[in-house]
């Protein structure tokens, strides 16, 4: 099967260099093609799970494997959520199972059962009758052989990002997620931060006219943070990978503003890296260590091309020393908003005549932000239901400023109401395809790269990105 993924059909026409020499006319009139990897055909008799509704449940019984940085703060918002039942914790580490225990006994919650120890150990709790959901914060990987062993006994999962790392695993979890008919979702919070989800009802409300191109990005230095992932699992995966190895957090929002998989697909991308400059320096001067080849880029650009004729441009960025940033920005027809470095709108004057309560309209006009008080009064009047019922407890209980919270609130509300979820396993194909397929385009001179379709021939049946709600 592995083979069959390294199989990729290269079909670039037009590069030819004595082309170009003879008139570069001549040249321009040739296509390029995409490089295209394999799809898979769906196996027989196996449906696809958009719009998946399992049985609703009075109470979910939670099982957490992988307990650092991440893991042990999302045991703590579960303490939060109510029809929650927390079954089991799982780790590599004795003192990590530990120290979410006590984020239990804290609570005032009993001390749940324990696995820890062998690398294996997780399976055990996976093979437990009292548990619903898996909810896996390990490293990347290990994230689709667990979320596949959890979901083939029975277990609907939910992963932290990047959930998949290669073609195969992504293949493989979608296939496993259709195969057994279970929810299998990634774990983005960024989709549910307070300027991101204002702007995408913004945007379904029609303020931004046709939504013709988003930016995402994930730039954030980690050199404060490479000591403390257990065994060195994120430098070593950058050690050895090129490409934009964590794009969701940009990803994810862009795609749900421009319908991906719901209206419209990616049909294409291409990717250009600059030189790795500051983490090898860093391993040298502060971990002393002969540095080879390095190979992931020190800034990855990703532009995504769409069927509808759209574009996304991704970044990444963990090297350098500037402000943390996801950019976001969304630019329609009639309008735009950017999110880094300071929070904006920008409204052509006509889009503004049908909304009540809004001071200084006057002085709008299509080339500058909107004045702080006219942002207030849009987002205020654009809060998103999920954030007029949670804002508040998510912003007393936390994490990354309350989205986190609202991320596994609403995974909990979908699972015992029935309905779907607000991301799904194609979501979590899409997002994550961007690591091995911006490694084929860097390591092949920035050339095309189809991005396949998940759904294999779905991605128009569902119109438009919509969150469920119990009627
Ligand atoms: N969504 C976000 O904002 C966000 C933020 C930080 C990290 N993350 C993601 O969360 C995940 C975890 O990151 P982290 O920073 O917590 O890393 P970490 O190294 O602190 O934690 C990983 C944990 O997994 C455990 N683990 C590894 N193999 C295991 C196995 N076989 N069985 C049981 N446990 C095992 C390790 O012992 C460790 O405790 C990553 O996917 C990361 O990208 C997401």
């Amino acid at each position: 099967m592995k083979k069959l993924f390294s199989i990729i059909l290269i079909a670039v026409l037009g590069f030819s260099s004595c082309n170009v020499c003879k008139t570069s006319y001549q040249s321009a009139s040739k296509k390029v093609k995409p490089i295209v990897t394999l799809t898979p055909l769906r196996p027989a008799g196996q449906k696809n799970v958009l719009g998946l509704r399992t049985p609703k449940m009075k109470e979910v019984r939670v099982g957490f494997i992988g307990l650092g940085m991440r893991g042990s703060s999302a045991v703590k918002r579960f303490t939060y959520i109510p029809h929650t039942k927390i079954v089991a914790l799982c780790d590599l580490k004795k003192a990590k199972v530990e120290k979410s225990q006590k984020v239990l006994t804290d609570a005032k919650l009993p001390k749940v059962a324990e696995y820890y120890g062998t690398e294996d150990a997780w399976k055990k709790m996976c093979q437990r009758d009292d548990i619903d959901l898996i909810y896996i914060a390990t490293d990347w990987n290990h994230h689709a052989e667990m979320m596949i062993y959890a979901m083939e006994h029975g277990k609907h999962v939910a992963c932290e990002v990047p959930a998949a790392m290669t073609l195969q695993q992504i293949w493989d979890v979608v296939n496993t997620a259709e195969r057994t008919q279970k929810h299998c979702m990634q774990l983005e919070n960024c989709v549910y931060d307070f300027f991101e989800l204002t702007t995408l009802n913004m945007a379904q409300k029609g303020l931004f006219g046709e939504v013709l191109y988003a930016e995402g990005s994930y730039i954030h230095q980690l050199e404060q943070f490479w000591d403390y992932y257990e065994n060195d699992w994120r430098m070593d995966y950058n050690k050895k990978h090129r490409g934009d190895v964590y794009a969701t957090h940009g990803l994810g929002p862009a795609c749900q503003l421009l319908d991906i998989h719901r209206g419209d697909k990616m049909n294409y991308l291409v990717a250009m890296d600059s030189k790795p400059i500051n983490i090898p320096a860093y391993l040298k001067n502060k971990r002393g260590e002969k540095v080879g080849d390095f190979k992931n880029g020190q800034h990855t650009m990703t532009m995504i091309s769409t069927e509808k004729g759209k574009t996304i441009q991704i970044q990444h960025d963990v090297a350098s020393p500037r402000p943390y940033s996801r950019m976001y920005q969304v630019t329609g027809t009639k309008g735009f908003a950017n999110k880094y470095p300071f929070e904006g709108y920008a409204l052509q004057g006509e889009t503004l005549e049908n909304v009540e309560g809004v001071p200084d309209h006057e002085n709008l006009s299509a080339h500058s932000f909107v004045s702080e008080n006219m942002k207030k009064a849009l987002m205020k009047k654009y809060k998103h239901p999920i954030h007029r019922e949670l804002e508040e407890k998510a912003k007393k209980v936390g994490g990354h400023g309350g989205m986190d919270f609202i991320m596994d609130y609403r995974l909990i509300y979908c699972l015992l109401n029935g309905l779907p979820l607000d991301m799904d396993v194609y979501d979590l194909a899409e997002w994550c395809c961007l690591a091995p397929l911006t490694e084929i385009s860097l390591e092949n001179s920035s050339a095309p790269v189809a991005i396949p379709d998940f759904t294999r021939g779905y991605w128009n049946v569902e119109k438009g990105y919509k969150h469920a709600f119990v009627k």
